[in-house]
C-alpha cells in the first residue's frame, strides 16, 4: 500500500489488532500492518509481538533502522492516525510501569527493628535481672 492512500484510524482501532495473526503498530503517526512481516523481521517476529497494538516509535527508532527498513516501512504502511484519537498517556511500546513499592529497603528495615526493638529490651531487663540476683547470691556465699 503506498503512503498516499490517506485511509485515518483512531488509535483504539489500531490497539485492537495485537495478536500473531492481526498486528499492527504505529510509528510516527503512521498505523502499520506486519502481520506478514512478523516471520520474516530481521531483529525477530517476537519483538514486533511487543510492539503490537502500541506506538512503536520509539523502539522503532532505538533498534537503529537503516535506510533500508525505513523503504520498508512503506510495504506495512496501512494509513495515518488521527491525532485527535491519541490519548494523552498513550501506551507506547517503550511504556515503563513505575516500581510499584519506592524505598522498598528502607520501609523494611525500619519496619524490622520497630518488630524487634520489644524484643531486644526484654531480653536486655531479663539479662539485667538474671546478672543481678546471680552477682548478689555470689556475694551471699
Ligand atoms: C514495519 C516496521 C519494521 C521494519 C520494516 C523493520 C525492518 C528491519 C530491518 C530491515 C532490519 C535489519 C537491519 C536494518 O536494515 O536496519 C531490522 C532490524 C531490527 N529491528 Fe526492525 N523493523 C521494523 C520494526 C521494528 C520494531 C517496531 C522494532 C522494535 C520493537 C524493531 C526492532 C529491530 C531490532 C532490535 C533489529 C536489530 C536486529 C539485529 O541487529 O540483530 N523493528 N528491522
Amino acid at each position: 500500500m503506498g503512503a498516499d492512500n490517506n485511509k485515518f484510524f483512531s488509535y483504539n482501532e489500531v490497539s485492537l489488532h495485537n495478536t500473531s495473526k492481526d498486528c499492527w503498530f504505529i510509528i510516527n503517526a503512521k498505523a502499520y500492518d506486519v502481520t506478514n512481516f512478523l516471520d520474516d523481521h530481521p531483529g525477530g517476529g517476537d519483538i514486533l509481538l511487543e510492539a503490537a497494538g502500541k506506538d512503536a516509535s520509539e523502539k522503532f527508532e532505538d533498534a537503529g533502522h537503516g535506510s533500508a527498513a525505513r523503504l520498508m516501512l512503506d510495504e506495512y504502511y496501512v494509513g495515518e492516525i488521527d491525532p485527535s484519537t491519541t490519548p494523552k498517556h498513550a501506551v507506547t511500546a517503550t511504556t515503563q510501569l513505575p516500581p510499584k513499592e519506592p524505598k522498598v529497603g528502607k520501609g523494611k528495615s525500619s519496619a524490622f527493628i520497630a518488630k524487634i526493638l520489644p524484643f531486644l529490651l526484654i531480653v536486655g531487663l531479663v539479662a539485667g535481672i538474671h546478672f543481678s540476683s546471680g552477682s548478689s547470691s555470689n556475694s551471699e556465699l
